[in-house]
């Protein structure tokens, strides 16, 4: 493993594309600081060239030189959150050129808590780009067999690190524009941040900027995907059969073939969420029936998830 990390660093240090372990989802990583490994990192995530990337450190101090300022409210939830799934947007400085920030004058930063994650940052030194590991508007990968599925020859090395530990992409917060905005929930809730700020956090306002995580096709299967609510399950399957594939709290009905059966706790659901997508994906049914979790702050982000998957097709 020791070799991997250290060989994935040189990849990227040539500005070669370097897939990797977070606790979160799997990122694709290049050079933050290269206009070519940052392209490459686009063209193969299809992703428009508009759309700003999270930039990945070992620690906070060398996140911090990346942005123009650390406010207080990023200094207590640095200290609070990092290394963890939790990332601040904050006016960048300098060392943020318009090719990671999508031209925007701020910068997603993030220190990730996984180990291979960490000692990847720690051996390359500096800011590493990195978009969860999909193509665009794709469920993200929470193990390196999804990448190597999705990306394949595309990335020149993929860093073991077993299944992500959260399973659903990282919280973001917005401290650029002063009163802290939640852009993206995540395992780290409103509620907890608010506690750590003592200060309430707003929702994004729908006509701000505009940031991907936000838009249309996102974390969606190929499959149509659709939120039901518990009492309408027995129904919908009933008018699709075979041709349903469900993902339920409730044990398996014999109509099904493709039934998978989630933990009734958010932070479990969400550990499996894509990983489950991606296998009722696979079934090629007509849909994918999803019995919606209950409607509690506790389910947020997966709540968000399930949505965007919903309505993205
Ligand atoms: O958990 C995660 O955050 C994963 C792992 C790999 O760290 N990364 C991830 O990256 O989900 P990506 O590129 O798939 O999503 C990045 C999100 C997008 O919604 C993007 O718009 C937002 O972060 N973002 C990045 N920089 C931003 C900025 N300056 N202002 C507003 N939103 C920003
Ligand atoms: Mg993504």
């Amino acid at each position: 493993m020791k070799d991997d990390v250290g060989r994935a660093a040189d990849i990227l240090r040539a500005g070669g594309l370097v897939a990797f372990p977070t606790e979160t989802v799997y990122g694709l990583g290049a050079d933050a600081s290269s206009a070519t490994a940052v392209a490459r990192l686009y063209a193969v995530k299809g992703r428009p060239a508009d759309h700003p990337v999270i930039v990945h450190f070992a620690g906070a101090e060398r996140a911090f030189e990346w942005t123009r300022s650390a406010p207080g409210a990023a200094q207590a939830l640095a200290a609070k959150f990092w290394p963890g799934p939790l990332t601040l947007v904050l006016k960048r400085s300098a060392r943020a050129a318009d090719f990671v920030t999508g031209a925007e004058d701020s910068i997603g930063i993030r220190v990730p808590a996984h180990p291979v994650a960490h000692a990847l940052l720690e051996a390359f030194g500096d800011g590493v780009a990195a978009p969860s590991a999909n193509r665009f508007g794709r469920v993200s990968p929470t193990t390196a067999a999804h990448v190597r599925a999705d990306l394949g020859g595309d990335v020149d090395l993929v860093l073991e690190g077993g299944p992500s530990e959260v399973g659903i992409e990282s919280t973001i917060v917005d401290l650029s524009r002063g009163a802290a905005v939640l852009l993206r929930p995540g395992r780290i809730s409103k509620e907890a941040l608010e506690a750590a700020l003592g200060a309430p956090v707003a929702l994004r306002d729908e006509s701000a900027p505009r940031h991907p995580g936000g838009l249309e096709r996102h974390y969606a299967p190929a499959t149509p995907v659709r939120l039901v609510p518990p009492h309408a399950l027995d129904r919908e399957i009933a008018k699709l059969g075979a041709r349903a594939a469900v993902l339920a709290f409730s044990r398996p009905d014999e109509r099904v073939e493709y039934w998978l059966r989630m933990p009734r706790d958010a932070e479990g659901y969400a550990r499996k969420l894509y990983g489950a997508l991606r296998e009722l994906d696979a079934a090629r049914c007509d849909a994918i029936l999803v019995e919606a979790p209950p409607q509690e702050p506790a389910w947020q982000a997966v709540l968000d998830r399930l949505q965007r998957a919903a309505s993205g097709g």
